[in-house]
């Protein structure tokens, strides 16, 4: 039988569609173009491979295309009775995330890693700031990730993508200098892996290393397909350092070719949520914003995710809305917020639009209730950040500057040394 190159058999007797699919299974995990390209290749090779059908299923979820997505997964859970135990449990877990049953998917996810821990494909549905885990809604979900990187890095020896995603969980519990070497072990490997490129730019922002960090992702960039995965997101750690370096201009271009609704080719979620977070902090850092640039979003946000259930991005949808004096909009999330954070996401959207009626006392109360609960709402710490600076910036309103700053040397202080935050600096 063949296997893949984490030596995981394959039920397919096809050595093209066995190397199709081993190349999709690295693009996918580097976050570089062209994994559903290599899936949809495999399967075109062995028209009876369940798991080249997941494995297209799964990438297509990744781009965006749900349609391609849940019926390359049906085909999958046909085929199923082809495929061995490690791949129907494997099939049951992609198909357990398409069908929007995530709490399920993490605890399938969890069980079949502790008899297959080297089923990359599968074991990354729980890794990285957006998977299972970091998006369960729970207390101690970024400790929860690091236990689980921590478990399953003995397993995978010298591997550029285990690698990379337990550095990002060092990064995220605080261990940026152990996450900073792991990291650039990995990149050592695959130069190309842009979860890696990534989360070096974290552990250069968590070092306040903001004109290294823009150089160095600014390169990095220059070499990745824009229609990548994490294009958008990584034109959005450009543009952060760019404001933070007072370079407008550049900050905007970032904005309007990459990051923003009509320039960015990405997840809807990274659209929303990136354009969301830039836009404000533009806004908390003295830049003008276009109002239009609001409604923009507001309209996309509404388009994208009528409905709530997603956290994360729920509450950037309600800042959105809130900006842009969408009330109608902002209510519906503020009252009927569901989701793995929705207990919070309902004061942040009370909270945003008292923002926007400038009744800081009243945001004020809102936010006292999420503040101590940030780490649930899901999100690296970067982009948590919004949050940290929005508090900072109600108290700065109120008259209470030395609050701000504590409040930052507390909680955040590496933006307490030269807060992007106008009036604190
Ligand atoms: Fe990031």
């Amino acid at each position: 039988m063949l296997a893949d190159s984490y030596g995981n058999a394959i039920s397919t007797s096809s050595q093209a569609a066995r190397d199709h699919y081993d190349r999709g299974l690295k693009l996918f995990l580097g976050g570089e173009y062209g994994a559903l390209e290599a899936f949809r290749a495999a399967v075109n090779a062995d028209p009876d491979f369940a798991l080249g059908h997941a494995a297209c299923a799964r990438a297509a979820m990744m781009s965006a295309q749900i349609v391609e997505a849940k019926s390359a997964n049906q085909r999958a859970q046909e085929l199923v009775r082809n495929a061995d135990t490690r791949e129907r449990r494997h099939i049951d877990c992609i198909g357990l995330v398409l069908s929007g049953q995530a709490p399920r998917a993490r605890a399938a996810v969890l069980a079949h890693v502790q008899t297959h821990p080297r089923d990359a494909l599968a074991a990354q549905l729980c890794a990285n700031v957006f998977g299972l885990i970091g998006f369960s809604g729970e207390v101690g979900r970024e400790a929860e990730l690091l236990a689980y990187t921590s478990s399953l890095l003995p397993h995978y020896g010298e591997d550029w993508w285990m690698m990379s995603m337990h550095a990002l969980s060092l990064c995220e519990t605080g261990q940026v200098e152990a996450s900073r070497d792991l990291m650039e072990n990995s990149l050592a490997l695959n130069p190309r892996n842009a979860n890696a490129a990534h989360f070096k730019a974290h552990a250069q922002y968590e070092a306040g290393e903001t004109i290294a960090g823009r150089a160095y992702l600014t390169g990095w960039l220059a070499d990745y397909d824009d229609r990548s995965m994490l294009h958008g997101h990584l034109q959005w750690h450009v543009a952060l350092w760019a404001l933070h370096q007072g370079d407008a201009n550049a900050m905007w271009q970032a904005v309007d070719t990459g990051i923003a609704p009509g320039g960015a080719k990405g997840l809807p979620i990274n659209v929303l949520t990136d354009t969301a977070a830039i836009l404000y902090r533009a806004e908390l850092a003295g830049l003008p914003v276009d109002p239009g640039r609001w409604l923009t979003l507001s309209d996309y946000a509404a388009q994208m995710f009528p409905q709530t259930g997603q956290s994360f991005a729920d509450l950037h949808a309600a800042l959105s809305h809130a900006m842009a004096g969408q009330g109608d909009r902002l209510a519906h999330i503020a009252d009927s917020a569901t989701g793995f954070a929705g207990d919070l996401v309902k004061p942040l959207a009370r909270a945003w639009g008292a923002i926007a009626r400038e009744n800081w006392a009243g945001a004020l109360n809102e936010l006292i209730a999420v503040m101590p609960a940030t780490e649930r709402v899901g999100g690296s710490r970067a982009q948590r950040d919004l949050l940290e600076l929005t508090y900072a910036n109600v108290l700065l309103k109120l008259g209470l500057a030395d609050e701000a700053r504590r409040s930052l040397a507390i909680r955040r202080p590496i933006l307490a040394g030269a807060p992007p935050l106008a009036g604190l600096t």
